[in-house]
């Protein structure tokens, strides 16, 4: 192929990451991501069209899916980690480029990053869009889980990602997925917003959304919070209140729930210290076992799960079950380094359980080795950053899919360039 690979820049890329739970942009060679907005968008009806078809709108961005529209649906766009409805994407795209970032497509390389289990298709179509619509310069597109082990600086090792709608095994070698040795669990962050949500439900704490409310009076712990309701709500969707409840229930997660060290036990968790949550609209209590309790099933699936699907594997087997599925020559380095990414990850004790639940397991002659980056943001941003970190390389440059050759080699070009 003639001169037809990216010179381009070392700087100026831009590095989107895409998630369940929020996408991630912001430009390679710095230490964080500029944005990081909520995947759920918002969308209604305008008007129609001269066929009579809905003339969709989109709220886009954490301000924007705030706004109490009646009749505003929020839906996710992506489906197991892939985008699902492409017209959502674009305009979600458009958003960061224009309003988010302020940066014309045209001047920018970037890599976007997928999961372990894209299809061919879905990168082709990524592609197009990119290159088509867009006019980007250049284009890669990284697996999630290589990036996150590039940013822990081990590009063999097998990563344990728990992001919001599930927690995978990815082994790795030389910065290749070993495709088929990657195992998976429906079970994330969102497995346990649903379970605080039904235990809250059970006790029949009520969980209010603060768009409800228009004012709260302090009482007593455990006693009926004393709050009043705005007047004048509009008719919000079922998906919109669901979630706003969703986010009562992750600022829940993370402030109140840790993982047992050991194999949870009543007894035991009963000593361990209690912590005291208030709510929205007021209510406040200490919670103390369940704490515990409710993060279980992420570990150990034979507790039995309150609501939604039932675990299979919990984390430590999903490692054991990856690692199994490797050539045998390269065990020892899988368990000498499993780095741990994704927000769920940043649950209390998560990585400690891990490390017990994987000791009891990991045959006496090999080395045991749990990494993590040392703060929630790390974890949280672990693929982004190491999106970021690469696309700044210059040995990375020649690596870019240009627009030269997509033009010569059409969509597919991204299989063979982007493995
Ligand atoms: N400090 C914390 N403690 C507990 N859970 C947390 C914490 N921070 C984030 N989470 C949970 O992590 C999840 C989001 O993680 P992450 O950003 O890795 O997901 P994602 O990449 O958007 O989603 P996915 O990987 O499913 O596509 C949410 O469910 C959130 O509740
Ligand atoms: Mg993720």
């Amino acid at each position: 192929m003639s001169g037809a690979i990216y010179g381009g820049d070392e700087v100026g890329a831009l590095v989107l990451d895409i998630g369940h739970n929020t996408v991630r942009a912001g430009y390679g060679g710095e230490d964080s991501p500029i944005l990081d907005i909520p995947s759920n968008i918002g969308i209604w009806a305008d008007s129609q069209d001269d066929v009579g078809e809905p003339r969709y709108k989109y709220n886009i961005g954490l301000t924007a899916i705030h706004v109490k529209r009646p009749g505003m649906e929020l839906v996710p766009f992506l489906k197991e980690g892939m985008v699902d409805n492409w017209d959502m994407f674009e305009n979600l795209t458009d958003y960061i480029y224009k309003h988010a970032l302020g940066a014309v497509p045209c001047d920018h390389p970037i890599l976007i990053s997928e999961p372990p289990w894209i299809t061919p298709p879905k990168r082709e179509q990524m592609a197009e869009l990119m290159f088509e619509k867009y006019k980007v310069p250049a284009l890669y597109l990284a697996k999630n889980a290589a990036l996150a082990a590039f940013a822990n600086g081990r590009p063999t090792c097998l990563v344990v990602d728990s992001g919001a709608t599930h927690t995978s095994a990815v082994p790795l070698l030389d910065g290749i997925i070993l495709t088929h040795a990657v195992v998976k669990s429906p079970v994330g962050g969102d497995y346990i917003s649903m379970q605080c949500r039904h235990y809250l439900e059970e006790k029949n704490i009520d969980i209010i959304p603060p768009y409800m409310i228009s004012s709260k009076e302090l009482t007593k712990p455990d006693e009926p919070a004393s709050w009043k309701i705005k007047t004048c709500l509009p008719k919000v969707t079922e998906s919109w209140h669901n979630y706003m409840v969703k986010e009562v229930m992750q600022d829940f997660q993370a402030s109140v729930l840790q993982v047992s060290d050991n194999l949870y036990d009543e007894e035991v968790v009963k000593s361990m210290p209690a912590i005291h949550y208030e709510f929205p609209h007021g209510f406040h209590k200490d919670f103390g076992v369940e704490r515990f309790k409710i993060p279980e099933p992420l570990f150990n699936p034979t507790t039995s799960a309150k609501a939604g699907i039932q675990p299979i594997l919990g984390v430590g087997p999903l490692v054991t079950t990856s690692v199994g599925m490797c050539d045998i020559d390269i065990r020892p380095a899988m368990y000498g380094s499993v780095v741990v990414t994704g927000g769920n990850s940043n649950i209390q004790g998560f990585n400690e359980r891990l490390n017990r639940d994987l000791a009891a397991k990991t045959p006496p002659s090999m080395r045991l080795k749990v990494i993590s980056a040392a703060g929630a943001v790390e974890r949280k941003f672990g693929a982004w950053i190491g999106g970021s970190i690469l696309s700044s390389l210059g040995s990375f440059q020649q690596l870019w899919v240009s627009k030269q050759e997509y033009d010569e080699g059409g969509k597919a070009i991204v299989q063979s360039k982007c493995p």
